[in-house]
C-alpha cells in the first residue's frame, strides 16, 4: 500500500502536468508517487481504472508509462484541486495505490 507519510519519507524531485513527483524516480521502471492532496503510487498502480470511473469530480487522467513493470499507464491526479474528499478512490483501488489527505 502507498505510504501515507510519503511527504516525510520521500523528497519532491519535480513536477509533471502541474502534479508533484515524489522520488525516488528511475524511469521507466521506478516512477515514484504523484500528487500531494491526492497521491498515487505509480509503482503500485496496475491501471485498474476504478479510480477514473468512480471519482465524482474527475480528478484522474490516464498517462502513458511504457516500460513500467506493473502497467503501461497510470492514473494521474491531474485535477487534485477539485477533490471533495469522498474517499471513494481510496476504497476502490485494488492495490491501495491512492492516498487522500483529507486532513
Ligand atoms: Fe475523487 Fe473522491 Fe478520490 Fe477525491 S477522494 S480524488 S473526489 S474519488
Ligand atoms: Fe491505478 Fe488503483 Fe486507479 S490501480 S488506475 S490507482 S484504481
Amino acid at each position: 500500500a502507498i505510504d501515507p507519510q510519503f511527504q516525510e519519507s520521500r523528497e519532491q524531485v519535480g513536477e509533471e502536468n502541474g502534479v508533484a513527483v515524489w522520488g525516488p524516480v528511475d524511469e521507466p521502471e521506478e516512477l515514484g508517487i504523484r500528487g500531494t492532496h491526492v497521491a498515487v503510487d505509480y509503482d503500485l498502480c496496475i491501471a485498474d481504472g476504478a479510480c477514473l470511473e468512480d471519482c465524482p469530480v474527475d480528478v484522474f487522467e490516464w498517462v502513458d508509462t511504457p516500460g513500467h513493470p506493473e502497467s503501461e499507464r497510470k492514473a494521474e491526479p491531474t485535477h487534485e484541486a477539485q477533490c471533495i474528499d469522498c474517499m471513494l478512490c481510496v476504497d476502490v483501488c485494488p492495490v491501495d495505490a491512492i492516498d487522500v489527505d483529507a486532513g
